[in-house]
């Protein structure tokens, strides 16, 4: 494979910008002016509680890199404990601020890191094991972002419609623009890494992705699959799941996996997000 010429003073220079430009929101910067907060709270009370919930296990996030990165390269270290863990915090407390007002229970972000988690930590000590690890973390770090800007521009869309002006412009938009940046830098940083991996540490990598792909905040707990596929009809993105697919698994795609066969997103992707979709309408039916 090609090398792509990504450098890792590219990857400082762009956590660097992220920093500068993008510091984390201030609560003086919020309005929380909501017009019509029965109906806000009706339509995308589950929304929010999923997306206060995923933004506050940052913490929890933190802490698992820690473990399954224990040699961390300058710019993983300075992107995710100097730039992302803050910003993503604050979307968090500013989201559970917005749950309050509109009458809604704190969000209860998980907090204590899983067994899978600390075992690939033990074997993420061994040289060309930590660079497998590292690549599964950029994979799983660009399918979170790619689905978190997705959420944000479609719930836009949707109190745009609401006319909820203070909830678009000083809540959910500043939020949805801090994602991007943390897209890019998984994306950039898998687009250096991938070229720079023997043939078995891709296997690998596709291995472990393939055993364990799962959409941000489900946990492998079907409780919470469940709320994923719920969170998903409200945003629309039901009608399309290859469509839904394609965007979040699109990098993966071309990178991991070569677009084999026409691979246009991974197989993996499609059934996450079928099985969510399924405990939905169980959880409806029942
Ligand atoms: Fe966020
Ligand atoms: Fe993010």
């Amino acid at each position: 494979m090609a090398r792509t010429g990504i450098t890792s003073q590219q990857l400082q220079d762009h956590v660097k910008r992220l920093a500068e430009e993008h510091p984390p929101i201030p609560f003086d910067a919020v309005d929380f002016t909501v017009n019509d907060p029965d109906a806000v709270r009706t339509r995308f009370g589950v929304l929010f509680d999923y997306l206060a919930r995923v933004e506050l296990e940052v913490e929890r996030n933190v802490a698992e890199l820690d473990a399954i990165l224990p040699h961390p390269t300058p710019e993983d270290l300075a992107f995710y404990r100097g730039v992302w863990f803050e910003q993503e915090m604050q979307h968090g407390r500013i989201l559970d601020r917005l749950k309050a007002e509109l009458g809604l229970p704190p969000a209860q972000p998980l907090t204590v890191v899983s067994g899978p988690v600390r075992a690939l930590g033990a074997v993420a000590h061994l040289g060309p094991i930590r660079d497998v690890v590292r690549c599964v973390y950029y994979f799983t770090g660009a399918s979170t972002e790619r689905q978190a800007v997705l959420a944000y521009s479609a719930l836009i869309e949707r109190l745009d419609e609401m006319d909820e002006r203070a909830l678009v412009d000083t809540v959910i938009h500043p939020i949805k623009r801090q994602e991007p940046g943390h897209f890019a830098f998984y994306s950039m940083s898998a687009t250096k890494l991938v070229p720079e991996l023997k043939p078995w540490q891709l296997r690998l990598a596709q291995l472990l992705r393939s055993r364990s792909y799962e959409l941000v905040g489900t946990h492998r707990d079907p409780v919470y699959q469940a709320q994923m596929g719920r969170v998903s009809e409200v945003l629309g993105f039901g009608q399309d799941p290859h469509e839904y697919a394609r965007e979040i698994g699109r990098l993966e795609a071309r990178l991991l996996w070569d677009n084999a066969h026409g691979m246009e997103y991974p197989p993996y992707v499609l059934k996450a997000i079928e099985e969510s979709r399924r405990l939905a309408e169980a959880d409806r039916a029942a």
